[in-house]
């Protein structure tokens, strides 16, 4: 894919890919609910296509129609089977899934693609094992194997199971419900909430209770039979990239619409605002996931931020997705940008750190990579080129940003990476506007 630097401004409403994250988890209570899961505006992008498609292959019933995905009462665990699942590129889907395993009857291996067998699989296999689960790890990673005789015997009384990640929370939860097992589960660290939010809207009774600076979820009921009827809203983390562009281009003017504005997930608009962006948005619907529109301009003389570090108030994973696209904007913006207390970055589909680093190097611009972060001065001009982007598709879509911006067009090689997590990328720049086109062979 050739990106030409844009020729005029970007302009339009659109709506973007729905919601991994969300989608996600819907499919995995929707196996776990006795009563109707009707999976509305789910996301298509090809990591949850690896939770459908390894939830299909563990015998549960899911009817693909156009814009909605139907799951009728899950079926009861099968008599002992085997099964070897694979994950793709998808973290959520490996860690999730470990969890929901527990709750089958057999032995099961997960396993991913190369870049998903360098991340770390320890943090959910720890905690599930001290709830009962027999689980291996190869040195760490995938593949992993679980020996699943449910329901698991709980961890003994008192143990907190402490997670700092949302993926290994929505594990533990799941892999509970399906042990009926009444654990208190300690997030250490800020996450997004949406596990809690579907659990209770399947109608299941989470007690949260603050516990010396730390929120302790403690599950207290575990029947699902609920119908459920639940249209996902956009994916803030794909609207993210909508956002940079229209800012970076000159005269730009964008409406992003029925996007999610989950609290725990809009931590980069805030921060685009400190920085002089000019962006509003709107929350029209906050009774499950909250959903609004973002109005967004061209926004000139951005000013560096400094996120992280001593400064314990900023919300690092509330925009951990986002950090590899703030190094661009931060390259765009007067002063210096710099993000610390993000070394999880080294531990997503790259080491998002390094490789950011050296991708906007390779388009001209100059940038100090950090043990948990990185600094980038700005302004920068931002040279044509090839963007060397890992086969991560974050930052696939961030060079497509930074090519609007370059002094010449860039090359993006495997474009098709983007639909990872954002399968109409392509589509909705070219709507707004930019030159995104010359595919080549
Ligand atoms: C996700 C949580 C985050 C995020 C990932 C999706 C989720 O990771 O980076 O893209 O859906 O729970 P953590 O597990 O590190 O919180």
């Amino acid at each position: 894919m050739i990106v030409q630097p844009a020729s005029g401004p970007l302009a339009g409403s659109i709506r973007t890919s729905p919601d991994k994250s969300i989608t996600h988890r819907l499919l995995f209570f929707a196996a776990m609910n006795r009563g109707r899961t009707i999976i509305g505006n789910p996301s298509l992008a090809a990591d949850c296509a690896s939770t459908l498609g390894l939830l299909r292959s563990a015998g549960y019933g899911f009817q693909s129609e156009p814009g909605r995905i139907i799951c009728d009462g899950s079926p009861s665990p099968r008599d002992a089977w085997s099964g070897r699942f694979d994950c793709g590129n998808s973290g959520t889907t490996a860690r999730l899934a470990a969890g929901f395993l527990t709750g089958e009857r057999g032995r099961f291996l997960l396993d991913g693609d190369e870049s998903l067998r360098r991340r770390p699989m320890e943090r959910v296999a720890g905690p599930l094992r001290l709830m009962g689960a027999e689980i291996a790890t190869a040195g760490g990673s995938l593949p992993l194997t679980i020996d699943a005789a449910p329901p698991l015997a709980g961890p003994l009384p008192g143990t907190m199971l402490d997670v700092s990640s949302a993926q290994v929370h929505a594990a533990l939860v799941i892999a509970a419900i399906r042990s009926a097992l009444p654990v208190a589960i300690r997030r250490v660290a800020p996450m997004r909430d949406h596990t809690l939010r579907i659990a209770r809207l399947f109608g299941l009774e989470i007690g949260t209770e603050e516990v010396a600076g730390c929120a302790v979820d403690t599950l207290e009921s575990f029947e699902m039979r609920r119908d459920i009827d639940f249209t996902i809203p956009g994916d803030l983390s794909s609207a993210a990239f909508i956002i940079a562009a229209a800012m970076l281009v000159p005269g730009s003017r964008v409406r992003i619409e029925r996007v999610g504005l989950n609290p725990t997930r809009i931590a980069l608009l805030g921060c685009l605002q400190e920085m002089g962006g000019n962006l509003s948005w709107t929350v029209d619907d906050a009774a499950r996931e909250p959903v609004g529109s973002i109005d967004v301009s061209y926004s000139p003389g951005l000013a560096g931020i400094a996120l992280g570090g001593d400064d314990a108030s900023v919300d690092i994973p509330g925009m951990i997705d986002e950090l590899p696209l703030l190094a661009l904007i931060g390259s765009q913006a007067e002063g210096i940008t710099t993000v610390r207390g993000a070394a999880e970055l080294r531990l997503k589909e790259s080491d998002r750190i390094s490789a950011t680093a050296a991708m906007l190097r390779g388009l001209g611009i100059r940038i100090d990579e950090l043990a948990d972060g990185f600094s980038v001065a700005g302004p920068q001009r931002v040279a044509g080129g090839v963007a060397d982007h890992h086969g991560d598709h974050r930052l696939c879509m961030t060079a497509a940003v930074a090519a609007l911006v370059a002094d010449g067009p860039v090359t993006i090689p495997s474009p098709g990476v983007a639909a990872v997590s954002y399968p109409g990328f392509w589509d909705d720049l070219r709507a707004i506007g930019a030159p995104a086109g010359e595919e080549t062979a």
